[in-house]
């Protein structure tokens, strides 16, 4: 029988640890991290997924706030709106809840957002960066599925990897995070032939494609490490991942619950990226960098009016 992967658990030790830091950077800096939520139009599910995120962020004591837009704001007043955040020393995240309402553009949109407060890790740079295997935010999906492995003890150093589903948001950055783990990593998707010949393989097998029940035990390698991405509600009312969670539990070595298992990681990796950012702007603003603007500008002959 599989051990859960208690991704619950894991998040709460996360936020914990992150909230005993929050004292020493308000002294060290004279501010704490923040993160500023877009949300655009009344959607329910993107509601409840923005405001689990303000409570996570407030719950370590950052400082969260949430921008909640009418679903006829126009894209170009959005993006101005998301400049403002940008030229906002005192703004160190941005996220805009996707999807965003059909007469926008969402590539357009978050690529407005400034690349080194996109915690979402979805600008084309960030995207860019983290197939080129230059230091970028990863996006925290993937990004908490691999906490969520390594959580189990398991190498993941030359094993197999499946990855079921190609998004931009989980399968391509999650294969791309797996690789960079030294995993062997098969991709498959909608197109597939014979998915079970290549499941079977997945010493790791992380299931994101969206579809209830898709993933059966006969499917899964005995041991295996299952991470289920999947969260639709089922006819019956119920939340459900991409997994047979019964039936797979019985052969798979370590699996993840739907829910509890990679949710509450993706919003613990998205209070990790606000962090990095905040770091990042304010070591940017630390008086050794002012000090070498002043020899820099000194030098080249720049005043700074
Ligand atoms: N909508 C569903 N998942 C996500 C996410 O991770 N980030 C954003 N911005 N929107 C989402």
């Amino acid at each position: 029988m599989a051990q859960i992967i208690d991704g619950k658990a894991l998040a709460a030790r996360i936020k914990e640890k992150m909230k005993t830091q929050m004292p020493q950077l308000k002294a060290q800096y004279g501010r704490l991290p923040s993160l500023y939520v877009i949300i655009v139009g009344t959607d329910p599910g993107s509601q409840i997924y923005v405001r689990n995120k303000i409570n996570a962020a407030v719950s370590v004591g950052m400082d969260a706030r949430l921008i909640e837009l009418p679903e006829e704001i126009s894209e170009t007043d959005l993006i101005s709106i998301i400049h403002v955040l940008n030229e906002d020393p005192l703004v160190d995240g941005i996220l805009v809840q996707l999807p965003l309402p059909a007469h926008m553009n969402e590539e357009r949109v978050v690529d407005s957002i400034a690349k080194d407060k996109d915690v979402d890790g979805f600008h084309a740079l960030n995207v860019g960066s983290l197939w080129q295997g230059t230091h970028c935010i990863s996006p925290c999906t993937p990004k908490g599925i691999i906490q969520l492995i390594k959580s189990t003890g398991i190498p993941i150093c030359g094993k197999v990897a499946v990855v079921v589903g190609r998004s931009n948001i989980v399968g391509k950055p999650v294969a791309k995070l797996l690789l960079d783990e030294n995993a062997t990593v098969i991709m498959t998707h909608t197109f597939t032939e014979d998915l079970k010949s290549l499941t079977l393989q997945g010493d790791i097998l992380v299931v994101a494609a969206g579809q209830e029940k898709l993933i059966t035990a006969d499917m899964i390698k005995p041991g295996a490490v299952v991470i289920d991405v999947g969260i639709t509600r089922n006819a019956s009312g119920r939340l459900v991942g991409d997994v047979d969670f019964d039936a797979a539990a019985a052969v798979a070595g370590y699996i993840t619950p739907v829910p509890g298992g990679v949710g509450p990681l993706t919003i613990a990796m998205l209070l990790k990226n606000t962090m990095e950012c905040f770091l990042n702007h304010a070591e940017a603003n630390s008086s050794a960098s002012k000090i070498w603007a002043t020899v820099i500008n000194a030098r080249i002959g720049r005043t700074n009016e």
